[in-house]
Order: structure tokens, then sequence, then C-alpha cells
């Protein structure tokens, strides 16, 4: 599960227009720590849902014309101050609600029932009895659900019947068919309660009549329309970096509106081993799609002559990536579009505040754009998730090796050799990378893995290779697990095959004595070195 971290606070998120996400699953933010998660569960059942702030009002809630309501839990009580409440109006406009833990209790107290103020808490596996009514049709009448919750409802809102019981909580869930109001206790979104997601799918599919619409077959149709009816007949811009994200979106547009797209790949020489070529066979040669394949690696390199300071090192490489972007896109004529690989958790991340700069992603994520281009913005990834869009760039029929690249920082290798970046670290780390890569791999566990890499300390060390006295680098070895890069673990990776990295390394790549396993959790460490 991810981290709950930032999801629990209210977001006002921009409303995009109405589409194929006509009929929206709105889950309404009341604060809850997996207030998130229940957007995320409600799109693995194949319907469009997103997070909204509880205050959004009803006229705008009946705009958005959603399938279903799903109010969330929330960390407050019902009765404290400021404990955050819906427009009770809301109840009335016909669409069928769900009200999980807090939004459950919200709906008892708005509409005639009654909770308690217990003070005792009830966490953790509950054993609930009696599940029947709508909600639970063709689950167990008994199954274990997790509890996280202080009140409780005692009497249901006036008119529904009971449907579930817990030993500690009389009313576990609740049922208005005619209002269509449903309310559980427990939470259906997290693992913990084992069906969960079949709760949840009753609720959308049979409840809600919100078929499982949402493939990534329907996200590309949808977004191809979209991306038409935004750019009409003008040119399109687009920079990739070699990660998913820029892929997916310059693919979607180039389905949309063929040559009127041109991309930008500028190689600044720090990407690894065969990166550079893969993009370029992919795009200029599978997809066909008109690419100016920049060749700026002596640029780059000479920037950084001298330069050991790794803020330096990453403003220079923005700087000079910028500049090198600009004179492609100048040498292009007249372009009305950019496109960017915007993802819906960078809209969240940004507070969804007006004003583009906000949302403007750090161009291949090395530096700010410029700020006199006047493009406006194509972002067709707004709406979806990484796994989303992995799933949409599998359908697109992207190579498997660039839709589950691990993230590979915008300034590359560079800020992986620790001390100025030279010629011959450069190709030093990129061979030992390689192999590390290879092996990670063939072991099966690059997917598992957030991220593997190499990591060269422009430091020397002394060895021995057959009699002979060497002074050479070392190589650090790097692999983490984390679900979105905030924490991290170092992974433990099998003795066999640290062995087998080690000793390719030091035997196939000159001029490499040593190789060294970073065994640091972030935080306090980073994950990346500089
Ligand atoms: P740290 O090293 O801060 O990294 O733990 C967190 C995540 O961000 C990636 N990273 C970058 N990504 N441009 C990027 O696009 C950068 O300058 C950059 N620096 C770090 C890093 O690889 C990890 O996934």
């Amino acid at each position: 599960m991810r981290s709950a971290g930032a999801v629990g606070s209210i977001h006002p998120l921009p409303v995009p227009e109405p589409g194929a996400e006509e009929r929206p699953v709105l889950v309404l933010d009341l604060g809850g720590q997996y207030a998130q998660l229940i957007a995320r569960r409600v799109r693995d059942a194949r319907v469009y849902s997103e997070l909204v702030p509880h205050t959004l009002s009803v006229d705008e809630v009946r705009r958005r014309n959603p399938a279903a309501l799903i109010l969330s839990g929330g960390p407050a009580s019902v009765y404290a101050e400021g404990a955050p409440r819906v427009d009770q109006s809301l109840f009335e406009l016909g669409i069928p609600t769900l009200g999980i833990c807090y939004g459950a209790q919200l709906l008892a107290l708005e509409l005639g029932g009654e909770v308690a103020r217990t003070g005792a808490s009830e966490f953790g596996k509950t054993e609930l009895d009696g599940g029947t009514g709508a909600l639970f049709a063709g689950l167990p009448e008994q199954q274990v659900v997790w509890m996280s919750h202080r009140d409780t409802v005692v009497a249901p809102p006036e008119g529904a019947t009971v449907t579930g019981t817990s030993a500690s909580t009389p009313v576990a869930a609740f049922e208005d068919e005619r209002r269509r109001l449903y309310g559980v206790q427990f939470h259906p979104e997290v693992v913990h309660t084992p069906h969960g997601q079949d709760l949840l799918k009753n609720f959308l599919y049979d409840v809600a009549g919100a078929p499982p619409a949402w493939t990534p077959a329907a996200v590309i149709e949808e977004q191809v329309e979209r991306i038409r009816a935004q750019v009409g007949t003008s040119r399109v811009i687009c920079g990739l970096s070699g990660g998913v994200d820029s892929a997916v979106a310059a693919l979607l547009v180039y389905k949309a509106v063929g040559d009127q797209l041109k991309c930008v790949f500028v190689d600044h020489g720090f990407m690894r081993s065969n990166e550079a070529e893969q993009v370029a066979e992919t795009f200029g040669g599978h997809f066909n799609v008109p690419l100016v394949h920049v060749q700026a690696q002596e640029r780059f390199l000479a920037r950084l002559e001298g330069v050991a300071e790794p803020e330096e090192k990453r403003r220079r490489i923005g700087e000079e990536f910028i500049r090198v972007f600009e004179e492609e896109a100048r040498k292009l004529g007249d372009i009305n579009f950019l496109v960017q690989g915007t993802l819906y958790s960078d809209v969240i991340e940004s507070g969804g505040t007006d004003g583009v700069a906000a949302k403007i992603k750090s161009h291949h994520n090395v530096g700010g754009l410029p700020a006199d281009m006047q493009m406006k913005l194509v972002e067709p990834l707004r709406l979806l998730f990484k796994d989303e869009v992995r799933r949409v760039g599998e359908e697109l029929g992207m190579p498997e090796r660039m839709v589950w690249r691990q993230p590979f920082p915008g300034p590359g290798l560079a800020i992986r050799i620790i001390g100025e970046v030279t010629r011959e670290r450069l190709e030093i780390l990129r061979g030992a990378d390689a192999i590390l890569q290879e092996e990670v791999r063939r072991a099966g566990l690059y997917r598992e893995l957030w991220q593997s890499f190499a990591v060269l300390p422009a430091i020397k060390s002394v060895g021995v290779q057959g009699d002979e006295r060497t002074y050479a680098y070392p190589i650090v070895i790097r692999a983490v697990t984390s679900d979105d890069a905030m924490t991290a673990d170092w992974a433990r990776l099998p003795y066999d095959l640290l062995e087998t990295i080690s000793s390719r390394i030091i035997n196939e790549i000159p001029g490499v004595n040593r190789v060294a396993l970073d065994i640091s959790s972030k935080p306090p460490a980073t994950i990346e070195w500089e």
C-alpha cells in the first residue's frame, strides 16, 4: 500500500472537462488517510474515479454527473468542532452514495440516524456478521474486515436497514435502497479487508450501474479525441526524456495528430548504456514519429568541466538543456503546443493551484522551461497514475523495457559520478551500470526494485590484480525498495547476485578494482548520491 503521507489533505483539484470520464465516481475527501486509496481501488475496478474536496458545491457535483459518490473516512469525530461536513442536499440528488467509516457516520448523523461518542476505539481486523443486502451480494455472510474508528453508528439513517454488525459495532453496515444510500464502518479499500474490492465492485457495478469501462483502450480513445479537439491543425512539440511518461504522452499525441507532432530528444550524454539509441530507434524507427535527435554530448561535457559541486552540476545541466531545447524549437518554426507528461500525482502535489507555472513539471526533469516560451500545454496523462500510464504504454505497443523502466533522474549519470564528470568516468560508470542492470534483470528483480544503479565516487583505492598493484575507482551498488521515493529502504539483494555483479564489474570494467554496497535507507540518506 502506498504510504498515506500527503493524501489526507484536501486539495482543490482542477476539474477536467467532461469526456469518457463523463460519469466519474467522485470520492469526497473528508481528510482520511485512505481517501486517495479509495479512488485508486475504484479505478482498479475499471471505473474512472477522482478525489475531490468535500466542499465541492452541489451545483458542481450535478454538473459532473457522477455515477456515484463515495464519502471517505476522516480523522475527526463527527461531533468535533470544525469536523468536515458535506452539503445535505447532496443526498437528495438520487446519486448512489457510499459512506466509508467517517463518511458512514456522517450519513447517519445527517439523515436521522445516531452516532455514539464511544471514546473507545476499535482498530484492526474484525469479524463482520450477517453481511446482507446489495453490497454483500455473493460474499460470505461472515468475513474479516478492517476497522479504524472511535465513534460508532448506533442507529442507521431513517429508513435504512442494518446489513452487517460486529461484536462492538452494532451498525457496521447499512443501506437504504430507496434513497440509494449505503454505509460501512469498516474500510473496504484496504487489503486487510479481503473481500473489500468485491464489495466496492458490487457498489459500482450493481448499485451504481457503472460498468468497468475505464480500460487502457478507452483511455487512449478518449485522450486522442481530446488532443484533436485541443490542438486542431496546430503544430506540437514534445521533449522526450527516455522515461515512460514523456514517451506515452508523445505516442498519444502522435496517434491523435500524426506529423503535426515533432519530438525532440536532447541527448546530453548522461543516459545509461543503449538508452539513447533505444529512444531513437523506438520513436524514429518503430513508431515512425518525427524525431529530432540532438547529439549534445560534447556541449554538456564541456559545461561540466571542472565542476564537482552537485547543485552546480544540476544547474548547468538544466540551463544547457533549456538552451538546446530552445534552439531546436526555434528551428522548427511556429509551434503552439508543448506536450508534458504531467501525471495525476503531479497535479495533486502541486495543489491544483491555478497558474501554469506551478503545474509545469521541470522539463526532462532537469530544469524549468524558458519563461518566454509562449506555448500552451497538452497534458494527456493528467488523469492517470503511474501504473495506469504503464498500462496505456503497453496498449500502445511500447517495448517492455521502456514501459517498465525504473525512475531515472533527469541529470542522469552526471549526478552518479561523485566529483567531476569526465568522459573516462562516464564510460566506466556506464559499463558497470550495464552489468548491474543485466544481472538484476536476470535475477528477475528489476520490477521489484524501485531503483537499482551504480555510483562512481571519484576516489581511488589500492588493489592487486594478477601480481600487479592497482590504483583504481570503486563502484558502489545502490538498490532500493520504495513506494513513492519519499522514503526508501536498501534492498536485501541475494549474496549470490551481489557476488556475480561484483566479480563481473571488477573483471570486465578496466579502471575498477573494488565494489561496495550502499546499505543506507532514506531518510537519512537520499536515493541518489547527489
Ligand atoms: P532522492 O535522491 O532525493 O531522489 O532520494 C528521489 C527520487 O527522485 C529522483 N531524482 C530526480 N529525478 N531529476 C529527476 O527527474 C532530478 O534531478 C532528480 N534527482 C533525484 C531519484 O532518482 C529518485 O527516484
